[in-house]
């Protein structure tokens, strides 16, 4: 049931094309180049003492935008037993996050500029970032449903989408009337607390949304207990596994846990796709954002007939693309979140590099977490044993009436977050993406940047949980009724 104003706009965001826009963003973030911000808990009682622990940008080792104290023991004992449930009527609430947006919108040019310096967004993609976050924010609010609250919710985040997957989670538990504990990922503590003092100030209650930043275990400590009535969850599967097993032993039994993981996302590009098209799209699903999106593509399929042509006008716009730092306009791919992901992401490159499998590979900038946008031949997605969260695509090739087989080796690695389909081929849409698994399916247009409210987004199998982020079943997940109806 849609309560309010279902006539809701998205976020215009900015125009990055028009160089007064590109001025009023400037003006706006150089202000913030060398600002330094600090992260700690935000209780609804009292904190413990801080130890405070410098945050490092990913592009410059020597830039430091801030100071983070990790949540202790105590804070989250703390947080636990001053949550309350946010009992304003849904109408106050909706009108907090809209204000909250609003306030988001207000303070681009420090948002843009804690998410490249924390983050190492580039300007591209700090503008959808905010756009998405305000997007939730509204949509949430517009669509609240009937029903209480389940009481309180732990909301624990991922790194790649610290401003609008951080507050996609707070705003649907928020706009239900839940009390909210929110854990950031480690590595993005700064722009998390940055958003809970402006939804703070939009007047979401402290006892309602308390933050506590700290690793993963403090989110281990905010999913074992029994207080607890629900779990959102977006980041890697393994952890996803965990928190699972943790709920079941400590939780009453049916504690709802959305959640949202990672993907071996696939693309099939056939013979009678438009090659310009598809590469477009191709480097865009997986070098934006430095490769570090779920719904990145990661193995992409190319018909034989023209995967020579492909792999050649794909290396081509490989080489035009710009690696550096994201604070610079120029900037198409910017650095890994950190050294630990660089080294992952580089040694599965060596291997390959090794074997013979590297056919492109781009130089990567010094100073900072840097990985070259990669191309790496494999035989198939069952090559792949796990995801890859970086800038690197693996390419193969298969011949014309062999469709099913790779369909099925898609299917067979048991994620289904998205997919990418290339042809001008009407049939072999309609067949295509009725046997492919996957939560989120594209034809002839990039698998990335789903957009709240009109593609509702979330996987299956190892994906993903369900119900989908930013649409209409989304919520409800979040209310009491649901979880009585799944003990019943
Ligand atoms: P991660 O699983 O390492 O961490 C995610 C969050 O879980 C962090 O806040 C972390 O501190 C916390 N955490 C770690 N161990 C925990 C534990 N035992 N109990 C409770 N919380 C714990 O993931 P990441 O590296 O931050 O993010 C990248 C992953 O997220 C990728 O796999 C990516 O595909 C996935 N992701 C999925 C979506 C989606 O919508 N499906 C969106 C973005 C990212
Ligand atoms: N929602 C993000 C995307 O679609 C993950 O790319």
């Amino acid at each position: 049931a849609q309560l309010f104003a279902p006539e809701r706009p998205n976020s215009q965001g900015f125009d990055l094309n028009h160089a007064p826009t590109l001025a009023r963003i400037e003006a706006a973030r150089t202000p913030f180049r060398a600002a330094s911000w600090r992260a700690a808990p935000l209780l609804a009682g009292p904190a413990a003492p801080e130890t405070a622990a410098p945050v490092t940008n990913p592009a410059d080792a020597a830039d430091h935008p801030g100071t983070v104290a990790a949540a202790s023991a105590a804070d989250v004992a703390t947080a636990l037993a001053a949550a309350r449930p946010w009992q304003a009527p849904p109408s106050e609430r909706a009108a907090a996050l809209n204000r909250a947006a609003d306030l988001y919108e207000e303070h681009f040019g420090e948002i843009f500029a804690i998410l490249a310096r924390e983050a190492g967004k580039s300007l591209p993609d700090s503008v959808a970032e905010l756009r998405e976050a305000v997007d939730f924010l509204r949509y949430y609010a517009a669509n609240i449903p009937a029903g209480d609250p389940a009481g309180v919710f732990t909301c624990i985040s991922p790194w790649n989408f610290p401003l609008a997957i951080f507050t996609g989670q707070i705003a649907a538990a928020l706009a239900t009337g839940n009390a909210v504990l929110a854990k950031p990922a480690e590595q993005t503590p700064l722009i998390a607390h940055f958003a809970v003092t402006l939804l703070h100030e939009a007047g979401v209650p402290a006892s309602a949304l308390q933050l506590l930043p700290g690793d993963g275990r403090v989110g281990a400590a905010l999913t074992a207990d029994a207080r607890v009535k629900g779990v959102a969850f977006t980041g890697s599967t393994e952890t996803a596994l965990k928190i699972r097993a943790s709920m079941a032993e400590h939780m009453e039994p049916g504690t709802p846990l959305i959640a949202e993981t990672g993907g071996l996302n696939a693309m099939i590009v056939d013979s009678t796709a438009l090659p310009e098209q598809a590469v477009q799209a191709v480097v865009e699903s997986a070098f934006q954002s430095a490769g570090q999106r779920c719904s990145a593509l990661r193995c992409l399929y190319l018909q034989e007939d023209i995967a020579e042509d492909v792999l050649r006008m794909l290396t081509g716009a490989m080489d035009a693309l710009s690696l550096g730092n994201p604070w610079l306009h120029a900037t198409d791919v910017g650095p890994v979140i950190d050294a630990e992901a660089q080294g992952t992401i580089r040694a599965h490159i060596d291997i390959a590099r090794h074997e013979g499998r590297v056919l492109k590979e781009l130089p990567a900038p010094q100073g900072g977490t840097f990985v070259a946008p990669t191309l790496i031949r494999i035989d198939g997605i069952a090559d792949l044993e796990r995801e890859i969260f970086g800038p690197v695509l693996h390419v193969a090739r298969f011949k014309s009436g062999e469709l099913d087989r790779v369909i099925d080796a898609i299917n067979a690695t048991g994620y289904g977050l998205t997919f990418g389909l290339q042809t001008r081929i009407d049939d072999r849409v309609q067949h295509v993406t009725e046997r492919v698994h996957a939560g989120n399916i594209y034809v002839n247009r990039n698998q990335i940047g789903a957009i709240v409210g009109s593609q509702p987004f979330g996987g299956e199998g190892l994906s993903g949980t369900g119900p989908k982020a930013g649409g209409p079943n989304y919520m409800p997940r979040f209310c009491a009724p649901d979880r009585q109806a799944a003990e019943s």
